[in-house]
């Protein structure tokens, strides 16, 4: 964080000294986040110096989870794609959900519960995003425990690439990944049910079948964005409150105020720093000329620490009545389709947290993930009283 105030300090858009360009304004975030026609999304094969040999080979369609998805497109073409499953992330859909996500949540805390020290982040935080995905998309309950182990590999291995080793593993992975969505679609396909992957493999008279690409693209973005991000919303809910002997009490006394809990966390530690766009003509930002085709880094963790949006923005105040004015979501056409099911699932685990295990206290060193972009903790001990 002081890093971004470095670069607030320094102006509207600032150039780094490996020449990206940068901006930490919430004003500027927003105006590119919403402008589709001078800002596009960038190709994520420029973000990997390397070659991740993970493109179409001509046999069989490989799917890059994220390359290929909608997240990666420009309207309107990524409007065409987003429409299909945003109701199934819609208010109607996720009441529907609410009993599935709280037996999820009791189940977690009914394994841990007991135990004298355990690992909050991968006996609890990433189990319960893991497990709701997993249900939504219709994961058979024979393959849940693979799935759940399975889940913490990639996500490690999404971290980053730094290393030879590293893009090995991470190419392991994601064939991993293509090949259990395969086997997922291909069982839906012949036993259909409620879950999202059945809706998206039949076609109704108002909703034509996805094209194979699209459909595997699909499905493995809601698999990565499921697992890879509520864990550090509520990993890094659970380390404020430890560390914060007033706002643990007042959540204590009050657990009604998780959503607001919830929201004031997403703002001060997102989990997710920062997004791109590129600008696709010439175009002025905030008074800088930027000349066609520049990568833009767009810092949504500092935009949440703006001073011209937030109060005191360096103060964790779960009561902060504008908190929902930060960026952890982004915003315009990419704003996150999971940001309702993101918000109930951590507000409901922290309240579930908190009421069974009042007494929760570190137990130990916590380790945080090493991507400069995914932030929150790997692995923090805990004891329950
Ligand atoms: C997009 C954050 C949870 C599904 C995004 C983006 C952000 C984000 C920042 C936009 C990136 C950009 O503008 O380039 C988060 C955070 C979460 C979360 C902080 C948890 C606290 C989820 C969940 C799901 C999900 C649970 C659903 C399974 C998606 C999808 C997109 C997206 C499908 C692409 C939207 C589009 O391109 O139209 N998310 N996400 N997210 N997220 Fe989430």
């Amino acid at each position: 964080y002081p890093d971004y105030e470095r670069i607030r300090a320094l102006g509207p858009v600032v150039t780094s000294r490996l020449g990206l360009r940068l901006t930490a304004a919430h004003r500027l975030c927003v105006e590119v986040l919403r402008d589709h026609t001078r800002f596009g999304t960038m190709p994520v094969s420029d973000l990997y110096p390397t070659d991740l040999g993970l493109r179409h080979d001509g046999a069989h369609a490989f799917v890059h989870p994220i390359e290929d998805s909608f997240l990666a497109l420009n309207p309107p073409e990524h409007g065409r794609l987003r429409r299909l499953v945003a109701p199934l992330f819609g208010p109607r859909a996720l009441r529907g959900h609410l009993p599935m996500i709280e037996s999820v949540v009791a189940g977690h805390l009914d394994r841990v519960a007991e135990s004298p020290r355990f690992d909050l982040i991968g006996e609890f935080a990433a189990r319960v995003p893991i497990g709701v995905i997993a249900a939504l998309l219709g994961v058979p309950e024979s393959e849940r425990e693979d799935f759940l182990r399975w889940g913490g590999v990639v996500a490690a291995a999404l971290d980053g690439v730094r290393s030879p080793a590293q893009l090995r593993r991470m190419r392991a992975v994601l064939t991993q990944l293509a090949e259990f969505c395969a086997e997922l679609v291909a069982h839906r396909g012949r036993h259909p049910g409620d879950d999202v992957v059945s809706l998206l493999v039949a076609a109704t008279p108002d909703r034509p079948a996805l094209a194979r690409k699209d459909l595997f693209a699909t499905v493995q973005l809601l698999l990565l964005a499921g697992f890879e991000t509520t864990v550090n919303l509520i990993g890094n809910a659970v380390r404020l409150l430890l560390a914060d002997e007033r706002a643990r009490r007042d959540f204590v006394s009050d657990p009604d105020s998780a959503e607001d809990l919830a929201e004031e966390v997403l703002r001060y530690q997102p989990p997710i720093h920062y997004t791109i766009r590129v600008t696709r003509e010439p175009v002025e930002l905030g008074g800088v000329p930027l000349p066609a085709a520049t990568p833009l880094v767009v810092l949504l963790a500092a935009a949440n620490r703006d001073p011209e949006v937030f109060a005191e923005p360096n103060r964790f105040q779960p009561d902060r009545a504008n908190a929902r004015e930060h960026l952890a979501f982004s915003s315009g056409a990419h704003y996150c389709l999971g940001a309702g099911l993101a918000r109930l699932e951590g507000a409901l685990a922290l309240r579930a947290l908190f009421q069974r295990l009042p007494g929760l206290r570190a137990a130990g060193p916590v380790r945080n993930r090493p991507s400069r972009n995914v932030r929150g903790p790997l692995v923090m001990p805990v004891a329950p009283r």
